[in-house]
């Protein structure tokens, strides 16, 4: 049995990456036993809150945000962090060769119900003489270094590529490491599963529109064949089932608010998804663009996202 050390170690990443991912994967592993104390740990609730005792109480994505901030912050291999809950990009070292943007909680409303999140990172590399700047971070998707996330479902899982197809690791507890279960990982072409929050149909584009009736018109419609739905809720979810079974996510433009361009942030939800997608022989675009070609004009910029089963995809992108 393989375990991610043994991964790393057989393969061409440079040290210091191995580093940053490990940091990176031991703090998800504090984070999934924050997340397994649940009320327990009198961390539920809003930020901003005080609890009985009157300290101050933290939303658990406030949480995971401090504990992935300060473990990255103490690694000498970090130029810089950006993360969703912060506002500006944190410099780290100057010296460091890394840029890790993350989003430390994706999903974050599924605490309430017990249900599946994650923890979404995006690294990239880049060397540079003064403390990181915001520009610096701006590079275009197709340049990561490494993507993944940790899902923290029924088991904590680690889906990791570092631009050599993507493997799937489940942690075991019990022996505190990620073992390798699922290797060079494939998405099908085709597909009849789709996930999109329906309530927002009325807010979509006139092709969108189209596109979702035809398919659950199913075997009665133009496309001959029936679709099932899924939606998690959490896109570390919808995205997991579709690399575990196939299928295709939308979170489409839509006029809700005219004023973002989609719900999906490219740096710490889009481009890492993207390039787990891509490396599993899937696609991952906008309506108007691949989204590893979009270059960033802002580390928070959202996108519009439709990604999943190769032929699906097209299929969409013709409407
Ligand atoms: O981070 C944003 C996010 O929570 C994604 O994880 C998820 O796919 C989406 O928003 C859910 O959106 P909605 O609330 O519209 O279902
Ligand atoms: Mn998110």
């Amino acid at each position: 049995m393989q375990n991610l050390s043994d991964v790393l170690a057989s393969s061409t990443t440079p040290d210091a990456l191995k580093t940053v991912l490990t940091v990176t994967t031991d703090t998800c592993v504090d984070i999934s036993n924050a997340l397994k104390q649940g009320s327990l740990a009198g961390i539920l609730g809003m930020a901003g809150n005080e609890n009985v005792q009157g300290e101050e109480q933290k939303k658990l994505d406030v949480i995971s945000n401090d504990m992935l901030k300060e473990a990255l912050m103490a690694c000498p291999a970090v130029r810089a962090i950006a993360s969703e809950e912060e506002d500006y990009i944190v410099p780290a070292n100057t010296d460091g060769e890394y840029f890790i943007a993350f989003d430390p909680l994706d999903g974050s409303s599924n605490i309430d119900i017990n249900a599946m999140v994650g923890t979404i990172f995006s690294i990239y590399h880049n060397t540079g003489d003064a403390p990181a700047t915001e520009a610096d971070f701006l590079i275009q998707g197709k340049e990561q270094v490494a993507a993944g996330y940790v899902l923290y479902g029924p088991s904590t899982m680690l889906v990791l590529t570092t631009g050599n197809g993507v493997n799937m690791f489940t942690y075991d507890p019990i022996n505190s490491r990620f073992v390798l279960t699922h290797d060079n990982v494939q998405v099908a072409k085709e597909t009849q599963e789709f996930a999109i929050n329906m309530s927002n149909q009325r807010f979509w584009s006139n092709k969108i529109q189209s596109y979702v009736s035809d398919l659950v018109q199913g075997k009665e419609g133009p496309r001959d064949k029936n679709f099932n739905m899924r939606w998690v809720a959490a896109m570390v979810g919808d995205v997991h089932r579709i690399l575990c079974r196939g299928g295709v996510f939308l979170y489409p433009w839509d006029n809700k608010d005219p004023s973002k361009a989609g719900k999906l942030r490219l740096m710490y939800e889009a481009n890492p998804m993207a390039m787990l997608l891509e490396q599993a022989g899937g696609k991952a675009h906008t309506h108007t663009q691949r989204i590893l070609d979009i270059q960033p004009d802002a580390i928070h910029q959202r996108v519009a996202v439709i990604l999943g089963a190769a032929n699906e995809v097209d299929k969409c992108l013709s409407y």
